[in-house]
């Protein structure tokens, strides 16, 4: 099982005042489902940083969140994001999107699986995306559900589309993660570790894909 809590320093909570109900109702929700949940903490800011940084935004452009959560990505893609970019977070639990709607209006969340990008982009009349964030436990995911959402992921993006994804730095070795990392550079021409971030429990490595390999 992985986890992700990050770490709440006193100078930090000022500034995000739903911190700690957000870590309750994570926390709630990872007893409720914890294989799809993945973790007992929300990721923490200084991680929803790395995860957009240096990441070229245009008005227009459509940008996908895999499993916003409770929002720590979303939050910083809200400050980010120029006006006109199109957002859409897909987020399976039925509570957590419910949540996220009511946090983040303005936002659109789509109920669903990232198994599903290409025509969830359709029936919100989107186009293919030029980035997506993802905040999905995919080193407690099968094989078989990583190579679909991957898959999943390679067709909803453009050709010079990136992909952001973490993994903690302690799971660095785990067969779960290796085969994970394996498999999504099979899906993208580029990649590169963007960053390392301590300040996330456990600490976690943003790695980012970009030019998706086209095929069936
Ligand atoms: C590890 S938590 C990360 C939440 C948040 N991004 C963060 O970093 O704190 C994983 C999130 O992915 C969601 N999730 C799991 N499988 C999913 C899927 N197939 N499609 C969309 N969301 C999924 C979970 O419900 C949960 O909100």
């Amino acid at each position: 099982m992985q986890y992700c809590p990050s770490v709440m320093s006193g100078s930090e909570l000022p500034h995000h005042p739903h911190r700690l109900s957000d870590a309750l109702h994570f926390l709630s929700r990872f007893i409720t489902r914890p294989g799809s949940i993945g973790s007992v903490w929300p990721s923490s800011r200084q991680l929803g940083e790395a995860m957009i940084d240096e990441i070229a935004m245009q008005p227009g452009d459509v940008v996908v969140e895999y499993g916003p959560g409770t929002g720590p990505f979303t939050s910083v893609l809200k400050e980010r994001m120029p006006k006109g970019v199109e957002y859409l977070g897909i987020e399976f639990d039925p509570e957590l999107h419910r949540n996220l709607v009511r946090r983040f209006p303005g936002m659109r969340f789509h109920h669903g699986s990232a198994e599903e990008t290409p025509e969830i982009l359709a029936h919100h009349k989107l186009g293919p995306a030029k980035f997506v964030v993802s905040g999905l436990p995919f080193a407690n995911m099968p094989p078989t559900l990583q190579r679909k959402i991957l898959k999943s992921t390679r067709d909803a993006l453009r050709y010079d589309g990136t992909f952001r994804t973490f993994t903690y730095l302690l799971s660095t070795l785990n067969p779960s993660t290796i085969s994970f990392r394996r498999l999504v550079r099979e899906h993208f021409h580029e990649h590169h570790t963007a960053k390392t971030v301590m300040i996330n429990f456990p600490p976690a490595r943003v790695l980012s894909y970009s030019r998706p390999v086209q095929g069936d």
